[in-house]
C-alpha cells in the first residue's frame, strides 16, 4: 500500500472516529445491522460502510427494492447496496457486477441470494432485470458516449414493469459539488485505483441527466437527495415508456 494512501486512510479514520463520537453514527436499522456485520473486519473496510451510510442516500433507495425478482447493481464496488437488498428481501436474486476484482471479492460474503462477478459493464451481459440500480457510476465511466451505450443497453435488459434506479451528482449546491468532485478525483483514485488524480470524471446536471433519459424513453422521477448529506446527490427513478 502507498505511502499516501496509509496516510488518507489514517486521516480518513481519526476524523470520523471523531466525528462520530462528537455528532453519533448514522442510525441504522436490524437489516443494515446485518448487512454491516458482514463487514465487521476492524479494518478500513469495517469504517468504510459507515462513512458510506454517512455520505449516501441508501435508506432513500430502500422504496425502490422489490419484494422478489431480479435486481442488478452495475459497478457495485464492494456490494454494500445488493447485500443489503438480499438481506432484505429474500426472495430477490440479486447480480452485483464490478471491474475491480478486489472490489468484487470483498463484496462477496455468502449471501445465499447473491452473486458478484467481475466485468465491464459496458462489455458483460447484463441479465434481464426487474430493477437495476446504478449508484455514483455513470460519472466514473470513460466518457458521456459510454453513458449513453450503457444506458441503451440497460434498456434492452429491463422486463417491462422494471426500473432504473440512478444515483448521480448535480452541480448544485456549489460546495456539495466542489466537495464531490475532490473526493472523486483524488480520494477514489487514491483509496481504490491506484492513483493520486483521476480528471476523468463525466457528470451532467440534473436537467441533463432528464433530458438524455427521455430521449431514450424513460420516463423519469427526480428527487434532490443531498439534505443533511456532503454530496450534491440526485435520485432518478427511470420507468420504461
Ligand atoms: C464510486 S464507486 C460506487 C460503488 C457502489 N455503487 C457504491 O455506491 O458504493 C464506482 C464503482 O464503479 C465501478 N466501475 C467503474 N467503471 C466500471 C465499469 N466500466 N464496469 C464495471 N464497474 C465499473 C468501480 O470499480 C467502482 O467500484
Amino acid at each position: 500500500m502507498s505511502i499516501i494512501k496509509t496516510f488518507l486512510i489514517f486521516c480518513v479514520r481519526v476524523f470520523f472516529s471523531v466525528y462520530f463520537t462528537v455528532f453519533g453514527k448514522p442510525s441504522i436499522n436490524a437489516r443494515m445491522k446485518r448487512t454491516l456485520k458482514l463487514y465487521a473486519t476492524g479494518d478500513f473496510a469495517e469504517d468504510f460502510q459507515l462513512i458510506r451510510l454517512w455520505d449516501a442516500p441508501l435508506s432513500q433507495l430502500e422504496k425502490y427494492f422489490p419484494r422478489s425478482g431480479v435486481v442488478v447493481d452495475l459497478g457495485s464496488g464492494d456490494g454494500l447496496l445488493a447485500n443489503y437488498i438480499a438481506i432484505s428481501n429474500p426472495k430477490v436474486r440479486v447480480y452485483g457486477i464490478d471491474i475491480n476484482r478486489d472490489r468484487v471479492k470483498e463484496a462477496q460474503k455468502g449471501v445465499r441470494n447473491t452473486t458478484f462477478v467481475t466485468g465491464d459493464i459496458l462489455d458483460s451481459k447484463i441479465p434481464k432485470a426487474d430493477t437495476i440500480f446504478l449508484v455514483h457510476v455513470l460519472h466514473h465511466l470513460p466518457s458521456k458516449a459510454s453513458q449513453l451505450k450503457l444506458l441503451k443497453d440497460i434498456r434492452t435488459k429491463l422486463k417491462p414493469k422494471g426500473k432504473l434506479i440512478i444515483v448521480e451528482i448535480n452541480n448544485a449546491p456549489i460546495f456539495k459539488y466542489i466537495f464531490t468532485w475532490l473526493i472523486d478525483t483524488i480520494a477514489v483514485p487514491i483509496l481504490f485505483e491506484g492513483g493520486i488524480f483521476n480528471s476523468k470524471i463525466f457528470y451532467r446536471k440534473a436537467l441533463e441527466w432528464e433530458k438524455v433519459l427521455s430521449k431514450l424513453k424513460f420516463q423519469t422521477n427526480m428527487t434532490h437527495a443531498h439534505q443533511s448529506m456532503p454530496f450534491s446527490h440526485i435520485i432518478l427513478e427511470c420507468s420504461m415508456n
